[in-house]
């Protein structure tokens, strides 16, 4: 009979033939009860034959082939498809997840967390990025909380290094062919008690890094669909209320002539009215639990004073510097969209 394992530590692999044995090394050190999957994608460099190789020397190694490249979300899956134990874990082979945190992870859930995070934006926790990389990776975390609620105390939600209690997740619900599948379990899963712990993420030493400029755009079509496309929802939303601006703003000062502040602030709120029904019933036709329509209204009202206050600050600020007033404008207008869209997620029709 096979012997049963607590855990199962997936490894995706693409050329990681360098890093493999010392990655595998350091964790056959710790005496953990654990088999090892290594996901390989027909790498050129034969990392899966010295996975095989590895295994003849400790028994406890699953090697997965796949005919090509098919991205790490789903090499994650078919690791799960290929394993058993009562908990999983899944780290990057190239070493920039230190091995030594497992046991960590390992108790958390012993303890009887659902999902424990590697994180590198906890206390105690940092990675060793160059500018660019911790600028792009501060923005698709910031992104992913704007956008997905399920991400809100989370730090690190963008972690390619956590564990979990294999009878949480749903090997299917793994779909998309990018990196971010944490980001996926999150949504897909209910997980109640999560947990991170801190951890360095190190400069890799030996190999090349597989995310290029193609995985950025990958991942914001993945935040989006993740959420529903309420981002884009709402800016056509926003686009619509304009138009309908105008529109009042036409007929009120232009046809019946009526005072230019009377037209402006109907016009005003004509667009704030159409705006919240087209988001409640629309963008957030899916979060309709919870507070009462009226009182999400007043919420609404509240976070567009707020945005046009933003609006208008900005502007005032940034011409009275010398910033030619469009370009001042524009800013403006992303700053009470980051308002708004922030307050609708986070405030008003937040669950
Ligand atoms: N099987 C398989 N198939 N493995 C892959 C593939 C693939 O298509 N692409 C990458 N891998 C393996 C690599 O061999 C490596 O072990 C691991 O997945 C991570 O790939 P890297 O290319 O080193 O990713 P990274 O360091 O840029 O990104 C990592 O860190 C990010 C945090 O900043 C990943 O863990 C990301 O998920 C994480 O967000
Ligand atoms: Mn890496």
């Amino acid at each position: 009979m096979d012997k049963i394992y607590d855990l199962s530590v997936i490894l995706p692999t693409y050329n990681e033939v360098e890093n493999l044995p010392i990655i595998i090394h350091r964790i056959e050190e710790m005496d953990l009860n654990c088999q090892i999957v290594v996901v390989d994608d027909n790498s050129k460099d034969k990392t899966a034959d010295a996975a095989d190789r590895l295994n003849e020397k400790y028994g406890n190694i699953v090697v997965v082939r796949r005919p090509g490249k098919n991205g790490i979300a789903t090499a994650v899956r078919d690791g799960l498809l290929n394993s058993q134990s009562k908990y999983v874990i899944v780290m990057d082979s190239d070493l920039q997840h230190p091995p030594e945190v497992i046991p960590r992870i390992l108790r958390q859930l012993e303890n009887g967390k659902d999902l424990v995070i590697a994180s590198r934006y906890v206390r105690g926790g940092s990675a060793e990025f160059n500018v660019l990389r911790k600028t792009i990776s501060k923005m698709a975390t910031f992104l992913a909380h704007m956008n997905i609620q399920k991400t809100d105390n989370i730090k690190d939600p963008m972690s390619g290094f956590f564990g979990f209690r294999r009878d949480k997740v749903l090997p299917e619900s793994i779909v998309s062919n990018g990196y971010k599948i944490l980001l996926e379990l999150l949504v897909a899963t209910d997980f109640r008690n999560i947990g991170e712990v801190p951890y360095r993420f190190i400069k890799r030493k030996r190999g090349k890094s597989k995310l290029g400029m193609g995985e950025f755009l990958k991942y914001i079509k993945l935040v989006l669909r993740l959420s529903d496309y309420q981002m884009i929802k709402f800016m056509a939303v926003g686009l619509t209320g304009a138009l309908l601006n105008l529109l009042i703003m036409n007929l009120s000062f232009g046809y019946f002539k009526q005072p230019l502040i009377f037209a402006g602030l109907l016009a005003l709120e004509g667009s704030i009215v159409s705006n919240f029904l087209l988001n409640n019933y629309w963008t957030y036709r899916k979060r309709l639990a919870k507070s009462t329509v009226f009182r999400r209204y007043l919420k609404y009202n509240f976070m567009s004073s707020l945005g046009l206050g933003i609006n208008i600050s900005i502007l005032l600020l940034l011409t009275h510097f010398g910033m030619n007033y469009m370009l001042a404008d524009f800013i403006g207008i992303i700053g009470s969209f980051t308002t708004n869209f922030g307050g609708s997620q986070g405030v008003v029709w937040h669950l």
